[in-house]
């Protein structure tokens, strides 16, 4: 990145407001970043992580807020985008973790009934349940719905799993996933469950992860190949699925990239829009993130609005598949890259929303 100031950062962002309180106690930032209200209530989960500086933790919730509006109108749910981050500057645990997130539940609270945040990297749902202590403004965690660990992970690996297959069809006529190669990076809440459909279906999985330890355990359970973060990008294989971060997709990794398919479930896969041109020009197919990992938004959203039949939820995930078939078929048809064709779609739904708002 090129040194932005979040002055900068923020005068070049298209959303609607941004909430900032630095917290001297923790050496933390916390970010709340409200893209996008047209559809409802803006609604997208808190991600905690180290950054080298706290302005590389701003242009990830500017980034990641927009990406939840694009993931909302891309299945056509009445929510608007919004993303927070709480940028820490060393690691922080145990009381003072505690501490930090009971500020960050604080400022949370100021966006009443705007906003309502959720669990993304870094946080877990207990978390949420410790959010909820201070604001109603959260959804997910034990305590969130009887019977239910309030985890939306699982749900988004089956969204995963159903846009990879769509994708396998698209490029190979068949979606089976029986001894095809599939690249794992990352084996957190999305990528284990993930890897485990895929493992149970006869895939043959290659993994990273940065903890050795759990890399270790995963490979062992999977029977799965391992391979260090840094090599990943010259792995052969037919499916590279991003699980972890984001810009794993830029103008350094893709000419590495060995892979038919990208299908994964990271936010803002693409460094940037002209990348998702890059990947396009090298014959790779990219299954647009903010369509393929939409699972756990979407079964969120469900259960906010009182839905409480797991299997019904667990079935709206195979939607996913059929959004991106239909992406990827205009796509072909247009002779364009499907980062493009999805944008585009988003943003129909958005200003059909905003002129009936207007
Ligand atoms: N953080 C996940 C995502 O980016 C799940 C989530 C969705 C959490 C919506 C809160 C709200 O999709």
């Amino acid at each position: 990145m090129v040194d932005p100031s979040i002055r900068a950062l923020i005068e070049e962002w298209d959303g609607l407001a941004v909430l900032l309180r630095h917290d001297a106690a923790a050496g933390a930032w916390i970010f709340i970043a409200l893209h996008d209200d047209t559809l409802g209530m803006m609604m997208g989960g808190c991600r905690v992580n180290v950054y080298p500086r706290p302005e590389e933790g701003l242009l990830d919730a500017l980034r990641l807020a927009r990406g939840m509006t694009h993931k909302w109108a891309a299945v056509d749910f009445p929510f608007g985008g919004g993303k927070s981050v709480v940028a820490l500057s060393r690691p922080v645990e145990g009381e003072e973790r505690t501490g930090l997130l009971k500020r960050y539940a604080h400022v949370l609270g100021l966006v009443d009934g705007r906003y309502a945040t959720g669990p993304d990297l870094g946080t877990t749902p207990e978390d949420m349940d410790l959010i909820r202590s201070v604001t109603p403004n959260v959804m997910g965690g034990p305590a969130w719905i009887d019977g239910y660990d309030g985890d939306p992970g699982p749900f988004t690996a089956l969204g995963v799993y159903s846009g990879m297959r769509a994708a396998l069809r698209h490029v190979f006529g068949d979606d089976g996933v029986e001894d095809r190669r599939v690249l794992i990076q990352g084996l957190g809440d999305v990528g284990l469950p993930l890897a485990r459909y895929l493992a149970a279906d006869g895939a043959k999985l290659v993994v990273t992860d940065v903890d050795d330890g759990k890399l270790g355990r995963v490979a062992e359970e999977l029977g799965a190949e391992v391979v260090e973060p840094d090599g990943i990008y010259d792995v052969e294989c037919d499916v590279y699925a991003p699980c972890a971060v984001g810009a794993t997709l830029n103008a350094e990794s893709i000419p590495r990239l060995r892979c038919r398919v990208v299908a994964g479930s990271a936010n803002n896969q693409l460094a940037t829009e002209e990348d998702g041109e890059r990947i396009h020009q090298r014959g790779i197919l990219y299954t647009p993130d903010f369509v393929i990992n939409g699972g756990g938004a979407v079964a969120f959203g469900l259960m906010y609005g009182g839905e409480r039949d797991f299997d019904a939820i667990r079935e709206r995930m195979r939607g996913i598949g059929d959004s991106v078939t239909a992406i990827l078929e205009e796509a072909q048809e247009r002779g364009e890259a499907p980062s493009r064709t999805a944008l585009r779609r988003a943003e129909r739904v958005l200003a059909a929303a905003g002129a009936r708002r207007a």
